[in-house]
């Protein structure tokens, strides 16, 4: 059974890209599955750090063939100007290393028009989303009038339907928005040059990855954001437009469920949020900066994608608990532990209480209304030591060790590995008690 999930298990950033890269030097195909180029995944190998927003992170590896799943929104002109910035630091991404599925959706420049006007509409109401059309896309998708991947195949075919589509778009800007329209021939010009490019790497994915998985080939399926941007299972209507959690692996690879080996969830020791919503745990003020940096590091909290700075606080277990049940979890890997060095004490939220006073493990209806609850906290105490340069369990402070155990305990799940820099070497496997 050798399908290996790798999921955020918060509100994204949790430090997916470099677990991936961590996991994908034992995989044979890197995959992702959802969302589109609204991700930003950090790889870092020695002195290069890859951004990767729509090739799976798995790519940097050598050995392995990478995958983007039916479950896609693509932007062309994104994904190219990724394959450039990949071949321009030495890494092979051609045809043959990188496959496209046919059922992919396209984002287009009229799906980015849509985005920023439906946000500036929106007013102070605005979800925050990155701009990149990802709504607007899985919108055509449901609605059963988006373009997909397919469509680069036929370019006659291809101009009739983006004419249509950006004719539609157009009026919609017009009439609903009082937006600029798009001018036509720049956009259609600059797909059907795309569509050349991407034809040869476009493919059945699905039954690649079947045929790959009956060899017992190690698959790695790459979540793009987190359990709680998730359109069904996140904190609506602040969320995404896909579905993230590990469920969405097989609607969005084409492959059936029998073949998980393995469904781990990516969890920073502490939490961001980029973007709108609630957020019960989030701190402000000093700790706010402590935990955000100033943007002076490079793992600094500051969004991939858009550079924005991303709200902070304390780890939330009732968040990971729900995380744990959705995803299937059968692991963590806690991330930045070594951001949380040199701080007297540190919380962490076990327990919310409702507006009664009454204290609850569960919030009653999911995560609607989480800003009806106050965070419990348990503090733990801190330490002082610098963790990056460590590698091994025993060398771990007491504090911190006790820390990872309280995680395990709080969210009922092993933490395998806990990341201490954003290198590949830097992580420490956690032994069983
Ligand atoms: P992703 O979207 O989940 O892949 O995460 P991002 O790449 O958007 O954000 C995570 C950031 O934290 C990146 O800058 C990583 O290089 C960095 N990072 C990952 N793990 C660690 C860690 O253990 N310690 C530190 N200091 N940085 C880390
Ligand atoms: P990775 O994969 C953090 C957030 C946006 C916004 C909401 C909707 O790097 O973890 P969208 O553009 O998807 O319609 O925006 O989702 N968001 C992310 N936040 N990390 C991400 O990806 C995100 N992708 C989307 O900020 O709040
Ligand atoms: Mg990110």
């Amino acid at each position: 059974m050798p399908l290996r999930i790798l999921v955020g298990t918060q509100w994204g950033d949790e430090g997916k890209g470099r677990i991936v890269d961590l996991m994908s030097a034992e995989s044979h195909y890197v995959v992702r599955y959802n969302g589109g180029d609204n991700a930003g995944h950090t790889v870092t190998v020695g002195k290069q750090t890859f951004k990767l927003h729509l090739v799976p992170s798995g790519i940097i590896h050598p050995h392995t063939i990478g995958i983007l799943g039916n479950g896609l929104v693509i932007n062309p002109r994104s994904l190219l100007s990724e394959i450039e910035m990949l071949r321009a630091a030495g890494i092979e991404v051609s045809p043959t290393r990188l496959k496209i599925s046919f059922g992919a959706h396209l984002i287009t420049q009229g799906h980015i028009a849509l985005d920023k006007a439906k946000e500036l509409a929106r007013g102070k109401g605005q979800i925050g989303t990155t701009g990149r059309g990802i709504g607007p896309a899985y919108t055509d998708k449901a609605s059963r009038s988006g373009l997909r991947i397919f469509d680069l195949l036929d370019l006659n075919q291809l101009v009739v339907k983006m004419r249509m589509h950006l004719e539609q778009v157009n009026q919609i800007l017009l009439s609903q928005f009082k937006a600029e329209p798009l001018a036509l021939s720049p956009i259609l010009e600059e797909m059907l040059n795309h569509a050349r490019f991407l034809q040869p790497y476009i493919a059945d994915t699905g039954a690649i990855l079947d045929q790959a998985l009956r060899d017992n080939q190690i698959v790695l399926a790459e979540g793009a954001q987190g359990i709680l941007l998730d359109i069904d299972h996140g904190s609506y209507p602040f969320v995404t437009s896909s579905n993230v959690t590990a469920t969405g692996v097989f609607s969005g690879l084409g492959i059936g469920i029998r073949v998980v080996e393995s469904v781990t969830g990516a969890t920073k020791a502490f939490q961001s949020r980029v973007g709108a919503g609630p957020f019960p745990t989030e701190l402000d003020g000093e700790m706010a900066t402590r935990l955000r940096g100033t943007g002076a590091n490079p793992w600094d909290e500051f969004g991939t994608t858009t550079g924005r700075p991303r709200r902070v606080g304390w780890l939330d277990g009732v968040l990971l608990r729900y995380a744990r049940r959705i995803n299937g979890l059968t692991d963590l890997v806690l991330t930045k532990l070594d951001v949380l060095s040199g701080l007297e004490t540190i919380s962490v939220c076990n327990a919310y209480m409702d507006e009664q006073g009454q204290k609850v493990d569960t919030p009653a209806m999911g995560v609607c209304e989480l800003e009806r609850y106050q965070p419990v906290y348990t503090q733990l105490e801190g330490w002082q030591e610098n963790l990056t340069g460590l590698r091994s369990w025993t060398d771990l402070p007491e504090q911190a060790k006790v820390y990872v155990r309280f995680v395990e305990k709080i969210s009922g799940l092993p933490v395998s590995m806990v990341s201490v820099g954003p290198e590949r070497s830097q992580i420490i496997v956690v032994p069983r008690e």
